[in-house]
């Protein structure tokens, strides 16, 4: 079983738990004593397969089951034993007592105590505590949750034992039965004062946890390990880091312009879409250079209310260039511009887009393509020119409307046979995509931009790009047409059929059924080569980052966010690196969401997946999609500095929280804001059109 389906089965076994104790104190308030005995007897086995399932989940990490080994089980199972110990033999006798359970209700004397229906719907209170923690809290475990958790629990005893109308002793349990003496005066005062004490247990240990919700000291930064800040006063502004502004001997200066506007944009199909655009057109114009050329990019925006930047995603430009709005840049204004400028040193598939609220602006259109071509590709050995079939192939999603490059609905081109066809799949959605190309065997040649070492040839496989990926598939074309599948629609994605004049050869062929085909595991896919470090390297910094799912601070208020660590951007302490480091993540994922994680700046070295070692190519990336139940084990050398966004790149999850920032020590940002742009949060955010 895979951590995400035992993390599953542990949700429903803990719901489980809930609804059985719940039962069970249910029935014995309505005097079925033989109901509630059976439902005991399920309640107990569902609490002690919870145990083993609780267990099975420690197996894979202590992250997964922290807060259920330290708080969640103890409790139910305390709350659990006393129940049996204390209510069990009492249904016993009720069960056996004449008259119970029937019709006519309970003979006086003979029904189930009070008492002991207060302590089995403890049992479900202490169940559904445990739940709620691991939903609204998660990992890490901290004192004032376990305290307001725990406080929530006694309360709703007392609550429930004042409904019931029974005096309970809830330390002791010695109180059972009730008698004429405790019924009168005294015991009425001594609930009330229960209650008080309680009520006002309740309201401090709330007080407490509001208060550390809000007042979160400002932590300044995890070290990993490391050194601290250093005091040097001055630091170097990131504002300073840029890039170079001349080619390299050989190359050219590629100037483009960028103009950010909304713009109502015709698909081929005739759909229509009110889009957010770079030059009315989506996606943006394509950004094409060869190795050593200046790539300058002046961006403007004519109407974009939330702003825009240009992000170079994977790209590892200088930190200047990096398109961060609060970070690297202000936001550029409807009016203003900005000017990047770098030389393309990475040859590969690249993408650009807006980091300006990005999980709208970005959905909308504000995205292009980025690709770098080796110098003299186009040249065989013996000097001639190669002729060959290059497509970008950027995938968007508008609106459930499915863009491939600029085409909705199906995609055809055609290459001679025996031409060298390249693929570039760029995933510019939030959610992986699923591709299948039919029809050919083919190499993955380049993930996220960076060849692999001897990627062997396959057929028949399907590839997963996480948000935000790039796969370049190369194939010779043959002489029958090939099919690229899309997320398994026949109906879309594109076709490349051989050139053939009279048009006739394979005109409308079916494509076979992809859906069945196994995915790609590039984590064994190519052959070992020498890498700069490895798994056994021993890392300068080690961070791990525990994402899920939780109530947390985002951007100044308290909402179900997505987090890191049990916090939301900004409360999540920056990592702090020093130039030249040695850096690990150990990413892992409770939750039920897949989270393609993206460090800006750097590509990261997948080391091992839940615990096995990559044995393929050495694959370096710079998004990996961390599914649930995931751990992964990445490095990277720190050696591009500057102040860096690290985050997850389905871009609605890093706008309600998951996102944090890497830092150099000694480098400053002069620019502020929140660059999420919640509206409330930025400097300069605007009403923003529907
Ligand atoms: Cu492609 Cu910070 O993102
Ligand atoms: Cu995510």
């Amino acid at each position: 079983m895979t951590t995400g389906q035992l993390i599953i089965v542990d949700h429903v076994v803990a719901l489980l738990g809930v609804a059985a104790w719940s039962a069970t104190g249910a029935t014995a308030g309505a005097r079925r004593a033989r109901l509630a005995l059976g439902l005991l007897a399920a309640s107990v086995l569902v609490t002690l397969a919870r145990v083993v399932t609780v267990a099975m989940l420690a197996g894979r990490g202590w992250w997964f089951v922290q807060e259920k080994v330290l708080f969640g089980l103890p409790m139910l199972g305390a709350a659990g034993l006393a129940a049996v110990l204390i209510a069990g033999p009492r249904l016993l006798a009720a069960r056996r007592a004449p008259g119970a359970g029937s019709a006519a209700g309970p003979a006086p004397g003979n029904g189930v105590p009070a008492s002991c229906v207060v302590l089995l719907l403890t049992a479900g209170y202490a169940a559904l505590a445990g739940l709620v923690v691991t939903f609204l809290v998660g990992y890490p475990l901290t004192w004032s949750t376990a305290l307001i958790a725990s406080s929530l629990v006694g309360a709703a005893t007392l609550l429930t034992a004042r409904v019931v109308a029974a005096p309970v002793d809830p330390t002791g349990g010695a109180d059972i039965a009730p008698t004429p003496s405790t019924q009168g005066r005294p015991g009425l005062s001594r609930r009330r004062f229960i209650s008080f004490a309680g009520g006002g247990a309740v309201a401090a240990s709330t007080g407490t946890t509001g208060l550390g919700l809000l007042l979160i000291p400002a932590e300044s930064a995890a070290t990993g390990g490391g050194t601290g800040r250093s005091s040097s006063s001055t630091g170097v502004s990131v504002a300073d880091l840029r890039g170079a502004d001349v080619p390299a001997p050989g190359g050219t200066r590629r100037q483009y312009v960028l103009t950010a506007q909304t713009t109502t944009v015709r698909l081929p199909s005739g759909r229509e879409i009110h889009a957010w655009t770079y030059n009315g057109q989506v996606p943006g114009p394509p950004i094409t250079a060869t190795e050593g050329d200046l790539i300058e990019v002046t961006l403007r925006n004519t109407d974009i209310d939330d702003g825009v930047t240009v992000h170079w995603h994977g790209y590892d430009v200088a930190c200047g260039e990096d398109g961060v709005p609060g970070v690297t840049q202000d936001v550029v204004a409807p009016g203003e511009e900005f000017v990047y400028r770098f030389r393309a040193e990475q040859v590969g598939t690249y993408w650009y887009h807006t980091h300006q609220a990005s999980h709208r602006a970005v959905r909308r259109g504000l995205y292009g393509t980025l690709v770098v071509t080796p110098r003299g590709e186009q040249i065989d050995e013996a000097g001639a020119s190669v002729e060959q079939v290059d497509l970008t192939l950027p995938v968007h999603t508008f609106d459930g409307t499915v863009v491939i490059a600029d085409q909705d609905g199906r995609t055809d081109h055609t290459a001679p046979a025996g031409t060298p066809v390249r693929l570039r799949l760029i995933n510019t959605d939030s959610g992986p995509h699923r591709f299948a190309l039919a029809g050919t065997p083919f190499r993955v040649a380049a993930v996220d931009g960076r060849d692999l070492h001897q990627p062997g040839e396959v057929s028949d496989t399907g590839l997963r790009l996480p948000a935000g990926g790039r796969h370049d598939l190369v194939f010779v074309m043959p002489d029958t047409p090939v099919a690229l599948v899309l997320d398994n629609d026949h109906a879309g994605g594109l076709r490349l059929r051989p050139d053939d004049r009279a048009g006739t050869v394979g005109a409308d062929t079916a494509v076979e059924d992809t859906s069945g085909w196994p995915v790609l595991d590039l984590l064994r896919y190519g052959t070992p080569a020498a890498v700069p470090f490895d798994a056994r390297s021993r890392a300068d910094r080690h961070f791990t980052m525990v994402l899920d799912r939780g109530v947390a601070m985002v951007d100044g208020r308290p909402t179900y966010a997505q987090t890191v660590n049990g916090r939301g951007h900004p409360s999540i302490p920056d990592q702090l690196v020093a130039e030249g480091d040695l850096v690990r993540f150990t990413v892992l994922n409770r939750s039920l969401e897949t989270h393609p994680w993206h460090l800006h700046g750097h590509p990261v070295l997948i080391l091992a997946r839940n615990g096995t070692p990559s044995s393929g190519s050495p694959l370096w990336v710079d998004t990996f999609d961390v599914s649930p139940g995931e751990v992964w084990e990445v490095a990277f050398r720190a050696t591009n500095p500057g102040i860096w966004m690290n985050h997850c790149h389905n871009l609605p999850h890093a706008d309600q929280g998951m996102m944090l920032r890497l830092c150099y020590d000694g480098f400053t940002t002069p620019f502020h804001g929140s660059h999420t742009a919640r509206e409330a949060g930025t400097a300069r955010s605007r009403r923003h059109r529907h």
